[in-house]
C-alpha cells in the first residue's frame, strides 16, 4: 500500500484502499473474455463501449475474446445537466447506422443506479439488434432502475467511490492501472 501513496499519478491525493490490483483485474478480464466467447457460439458480435469510463476495460477485454467481433463506442449525453433526473438520453456519437441482426455487448465501467444503462438500452433496442447484453467491470448492486441485469460482471464493487482503470473523479485518475478509493 505504501508504494501507492507515493504514486505520482495521484497529484498529491492518497489512496485509502486498493480495491482491485492490476494483477486481479488482468486475471478477471482474461476469464471474462472466455465467458463472453462461450456465450456467443455464432452470429455477429459488436462490442459497444460506453465512453469515457469503459475505454481501458474495452481495450483489454476485446483482446481476451477469442472469436470474431467488431468494436465501437457510444457517447451519451443528457438533455439538460442532470442525466439522472432528466430521464432522457441522447447519443452524441452514434455507432454504425444499422445494428439490425447484430449481437450487441454493451460495456460499462460501473453500474450504480443503472439509469444510464437502461436509457441507452431503450435507445438501442429501437434499432432491432439480435440481442443486447451488458458487461460491467464493476457492479454496485443497487441497480433498482435496471431493466437488463448485467450478464457479465467483473467484480462486485464495494460501496465506496472508486477511481482508476477508466473510472474518474472530476476527469482525473482514469489512468491508474489499479482500482482504488481515495482519502
Ligand atoms: P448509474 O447510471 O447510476 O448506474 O451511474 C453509472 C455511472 O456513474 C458510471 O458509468 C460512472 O460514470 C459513474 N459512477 C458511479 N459510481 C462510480 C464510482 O464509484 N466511481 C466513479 N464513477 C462512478
Ligand atoms: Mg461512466
Amino acid at each position: 500500500m505504501s508504494a501507492f501513496v507515493a504514486d505520482p499519478r495521484l497529484a498529491g491525493r492518497k489512496v485509502k484502499r486498493i480495491a482491485f490490483t492490476e494483477e486481479q483485474i488482468a486475471a478477471r478480464v482474461r476469464a471474462l473474455g472466455q465467458e463472453v466467447a462461450a456465450a456467443y457460439p455464432d452470429g455477429n458480435l459488436l462490442v459497444l463501449g460506453l465512453l469515457k469510463g469503459s475505454f481501458i476495460f474495452v481495450s483489454d477485454l476485446v483482446r481476451q475474446v477469442p472469436r470474431p467481433l467488431q468494436v465501437d463506442f457510444l457517447v451519451v449525453s443528457s438533455y439538460g445537466n442532470e442525466m439522472v433526473s432528466s430521464g432522457h438520453v441522447r447519443l452524441v456519437y452514434d455507432p454504425q447506422a444499422s445494428l439490425q441482426g447484430l449481437h450487441i455487448l454493451l460495456v460499462e465501467d460501473i453500474v450504480d443506479s443503472g439509469r444510464t444503462l437502461s436509457l441507452v438500452i431503450e435507445v438501442l433496442q429501437e434499432r432491432q439488434p439480435a440481442s443486447i447484453e451488458v458487461c460491467a467491470l464493476l457492479d454496485k448492486h443497487h441497480a433498482t432502475h435496471l431493466t437488463h441485469a448485467p450478464r457479465f460482471v467483473g467484480f462486485d464493487a464495494p460501496n465506496e467511490f472508486l477511481v482508476g482503470y477508466g473510472l474518474d473523479h472530476a476527469e482525473n485518475f482514469r489512468h491508474l492501472p489499479y482500482i482504488a478509493s481515495l482519502e
